[in-house]
């Protein structure tokens, strides 16, 4: 199954709400980068893959969905939980759209960003996962 939905923990109180992430111990990698997607213009993001990476995805803010195909299945989610976080193995080809006006989508990333680990092209990834 390409993806996994994971429950974050989630602090709330009448203050509001905080959720946390530890690296090895809610998710099974290291953190070394961490970036954010913002002011989404409805234009579709990733429509790439990932050779060697494990990411996770929250939607912080607003709503998104994220399309996963790791070469056999795919499948489509929608993000719209701040507690919800999408871990995201290798090799995997991802897509975004559908983004919310106030969508805010935070990865957390296995590694610091190289691109040599993607690949561009389906037909490219498609070969990959053969191999
Ligand atoms: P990209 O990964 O293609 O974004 P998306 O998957 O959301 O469409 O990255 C967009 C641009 O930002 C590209 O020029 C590479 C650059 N970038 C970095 O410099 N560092 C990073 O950590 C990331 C994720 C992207």
């Amino acid at each position: 199954m390409p993806g996994k939905l994971i429950n974050l923990r989630n602090v709330i109180d009448l203050r509001g709400g905080l959720v946390f992430v530890e690296s090895q111990k809610d998710i099974n990698f290291e953190i070394k980068r961490v970036y954010y997607l913002y002011d989404l213009k409805n234009k579709k993001r990733g429509q790439h893959a990932h050779k060697d990476l494990k990411q996770i995805m929250i939607c912080v803010s607003g709503a998104c969905n994220v399309l996963l195909d790791d070469g056999i299945e795919r499948k489509e989610y929608l993000l719209d939980e701040p507690s919800v976080g999408l871990l995201i193995d290798s090799p995997m080809w991802r897509e975004m759209y559908n983004f919310s006006d106030n969508c805010v989508l935070l990865v957390l990333a296995s590694n610091y960003y190289d691109s040599s680990d993607y690949i561009h092209y389906y037909e490219e990834f498609k070969d990959f996962v053969k191999k």
